[in-house]
């Protein structure tokens, strides 16, 4: 049964194809396959079959580019790449006197006479043999009518004696290779000429060819190879109508041959020009009309994994959990049910009673509604409207979200929540009922607010860097704003040094340090006019993704949550970390930052967790043992100590000492720190 379904489906689709061939060049008597190579348009065999520069010739059952002996081995569409047979290049000496080549090729094979190929240079490398031999390809110009070359690239081997070149091993001797770069039209081939007079008996002749880069083992009797042989290579094709006397063509003024509704236009990698693929979620031929079709995702769970209920649309499908279940992605997680059993039947029980007193709320719910918007109106959301980069979700689009199930943590702002919105993954943050009663009070005060969180929040979303965590948008319909950023997968710098124990390299270390300075140096100096502060630098607000690459968190938080209070001399950052001057007089500066993450920096050298409730001790020792003139050494973790780069972990707490002097002044800027850091960062990502 199911089988008969799918052959008439299959029937179905070769039906589509073929209608749709016949309104383009593909009419319906053209032959679709040579041999058992395919022959997709824009190629094809015959008059009226074929794009110009595409025609192929079908020769005792196998197909050669049409007017050359050229075999061919596949054509394809996407990827758009044909395989081609091409000629080796090669020079004989003469054996009566081996300083002269005798007899030689370069292999030049018309088989570019339209234009449409480029030897692919991500497939294919040239490979040189020969015991004394410098050789190189040579290509002319991509653009431009008039033949001059442009490029020449080659190798050098050399034999010491006939033992030397070695199978499998082509590296300088008897056989080099090199990367090509993209924009060769041409196989063609030329040497230098060297006395062979010592090895006419192992090596009297040289080559030159282009091979697959995965796909070629030399091999020592290679160098008495068949001269007439041919190797296997790479062209990405492309359509490159050259009408217009080599005007170039691109997606942005082609004449279109992407025919198929659902296909899209690409410029070609290699060499001017375009190709046409099928849209996201459909497949086939972009160069026929009707040509791309639907993908049945719900058929292939494979590569499209649903663990609900599967539902294909056109160019994509949808996924969603039975009734009573949820999922925060069926597509990626599994759908549980929403209510145990035991609760569903007594839910059952009481449905009855829930209906009236549904009916009887109703008109609480009428009063919420009004609310809602108040809030809105409240938090700004007039002015945040008119923000490019921030997105204002519903308090519906996150209830869903904020379950204890997807609790992940508590932070200065409140509480955390994990989940998914348009896809992406996301962390909620909620701020805690506290500030919501004082915000009250704000509200109250006059309609200023609303413009400080709102331009807060621009500010914030306008800050795009790798070592930032993202504000993706927020939620104003509450009574305290609610805050979405991106999700940062492999949890805080506290959680991996401390928790998960993770082993952690210097070299990591050090690379964590660099990038989160660069964070906060971005913020202090670059992101805006008016430098942003953090305010609570520390291990639990440096997250760090599936690379180990350190995001800052809850950043301008501390303002956001200020502007709120009452009381202004209040001390929301963690004590531990918290610049003592700063506790002092209580006037915020870019230097507490740098004082804080002066202590971040001990704690990775040391991974030791540093506490205020012990008199902030681990600092103490440090600058104790600075301050007597001697090596930190004891305080370093074991695990970084006895990877024995003691000067890079001198350097370190060299740093973190200066960051934490209680003169103001002779702290380092952040940038500086990132500065320094960035030259001990070995891996130096930029
Ligand atoms: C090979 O070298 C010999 C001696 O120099 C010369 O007579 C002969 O013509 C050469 N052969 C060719 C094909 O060049
Ligand atoms: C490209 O130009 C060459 C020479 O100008 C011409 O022979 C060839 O037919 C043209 N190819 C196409 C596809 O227009
Ligand atoms: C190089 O060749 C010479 C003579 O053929 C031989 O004596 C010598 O050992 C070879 N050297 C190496 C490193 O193979
Ligand atoms: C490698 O090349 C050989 C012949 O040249 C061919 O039979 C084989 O399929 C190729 N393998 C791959 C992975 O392309
Ligand atoms: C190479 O091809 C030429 C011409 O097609 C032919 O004359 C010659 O015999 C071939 N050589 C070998 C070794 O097959
Ligand atoms: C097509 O656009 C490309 C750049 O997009 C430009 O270089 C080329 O000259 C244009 N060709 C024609 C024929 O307008």
């Amino acid at each position: 049964m199911s089988t008969a379904l799918s052959f008439s489906l299959a029937a179905l689709l070769l039906l589509m194809a073929g209608t749709g061939g016949s309104e383009t060049a593909v009419t319906p008597g053209c032959q679709t396959s040579c041999g058992s190579v395919n022959i997709p348009y824009p190629f094809g065999i015959g008059m009226g079959c074929f794009r110009k520069g595409f025609e192929i010739d079908c020769v005792d059952n196998g197909p050669v580019l049409a007017g050359t002996p050229l075999r061919v081995l596949h054509l394809s569409v996407d990827p758009d790449v044909s395989q081609v047979m091409l000629p080796v290049g090669w020079q004989c000496y003469n054996a009566s006197d081996p300083s002269y080549v005798e007899v030689q090729s370069n292999a030049e094979s018309e088989m570019n006479k339209d234009g449409v190929y480029r030897i692919s240079n991500t497939r294919n490398m040239l490979v040189i043999i020969g015991c004394n031999t410098v050789g190189f390809t040579v290509s002319r110009r991509t653009e431009g009518s008039s033949y001059s070359y442009a490029y020449y690239t080659g190798c050098m081997s050399f034999c010491n004696d006939s033992a030397s070149a070695e199978d499998r091993l082509c590296a300088g001797v008897g056989c080099c290779h090199v990367d090509i770069p993209p924009g060769l039209t041409d196989n063609y081939f030329d040497f230098r000429t060297y006395d062979h007079t010592t090895m006419m008996d192992y090596s009297p002749c040289d080559y030159a060819f282009l091979a697959d880069r995965t796909n070629y083992t030399f091999r020592r009797s290679d160098l008495r190879m068949d001269r007439n042989r041919t190797s296997p290579v790479w062209l990405d094709w492309a359509i490159r109508d050259n009408s217009s006397g080599g005007a170039i063509l691109s997606c942005a003024n082609a004449t279109m041959a992407c025919v198929s509704a659902h296909s899209d236009c690409v410029d070609s990698p290699n060499g001017p020009g375009y190709n046409c693929k099928c849209s996201k979620g459909f497949q086939g031929n972009a160069y026929v009309v009707n040509g791309c079709n639907n993908i049945n995702e719900c058929a292939d769970n494979a590569n499209y994994p649903c663990y609900g209920v599967c539902k294909d649309t056109q160019g994509s499908y949808r996924c969603t959990c039975h009734p009573g279940y949820r999922s925060n992605d069926p597509r990626t997680e599994r759908c549980t049910p929403i209510f145990p059993l035991a609760a569903q039947i007594s839910i059952g029980a009481i449905g009855g009673v829930l209906v009236l007193a549904f009916l009887s709320f109703g008109f609480v719910i009428h009063k919420e509604k009004k609310k809602t918007s108040e809030f809105y109106e409240k938090n700004g959301g007039r002015i945040l409207e008119g923000a490019k980069n921030i997105k204002i979700f519903k308090e519906q689009d996150l209830k869903p979200i904020l379950k204890k199930f997807n609790f992940i943590g508590k932070g200065a702002f409140g509480e955390v929540y994990k989940g998914v919105l348009n896809e992406e993954n996301v962390a909620v943050k909620k701020p805690i009922s506290c500030i919501v009663l004082e915000d009250k009070k704000a509200a109250n005060e006059g309609s200023n607010s609303k413009n400080q969180f709102a331009n807060e929040v621009i500010i914030q979303s306008r800050v795009i860097h790798k070592n930032i965590v993202r504000l993706i948008g927020c939620c104003l319909e509450v009574d305290s704003p609610m805050l979405v950023y991106e999700f940062v997968s492999r949890g805080s710098l506290d959680d991996i040094l401390y928790d998960k124990k993770e082993s952690l390299s210097l070299d990591v270390r050090v690379s964590i340090a660099a990038e989160s300075a660069r964070g906060l140096s971005y913020m202090h100096s670059e992101a805006n006019a008016t430098p942003i502060l953090h305010g609570d630098v520390k291990p639990a607000n440096i997250l760090l993704d599936d690379n180990l690459m350190p995001k800052i968190s809850d950043f301008g938080i501390s303002r956001l949550i200020l502007r709120d209070k009452t009381h202004t001399k209040l001390v929301i950052g963690d004590q531990t970390y918290m610049d003592p001057v700063y506790l002092q007089e209580g006037l915020l500066t870019e230097k507490s930052d740098v004082y804080s993450f002066g202590v971040v920096i001990l704690e990775l050298i040391s991974r030791k967790k540093a506490t205020h409730s012990d008199g902030n001790s681990l600092v103490k020792s440090f600058l104790d043992v600075h301050k007597k003139g001697k090596k930190a050494t004891e305080l370093f973790d074991e695990d970084i100590a006895v990877q024995g780069d003691m000067e890079r972990l001198d350097s370190l707490a060299e740093m973190a000492v200066e960051c934490l002097n209680l003169d103001v002044a002779k702290r380092p800027s952040m940038t500086q720190v990132a500065q320094r850091l960035l030259i001990l960062n070995p891996s130096r990502r930029s």
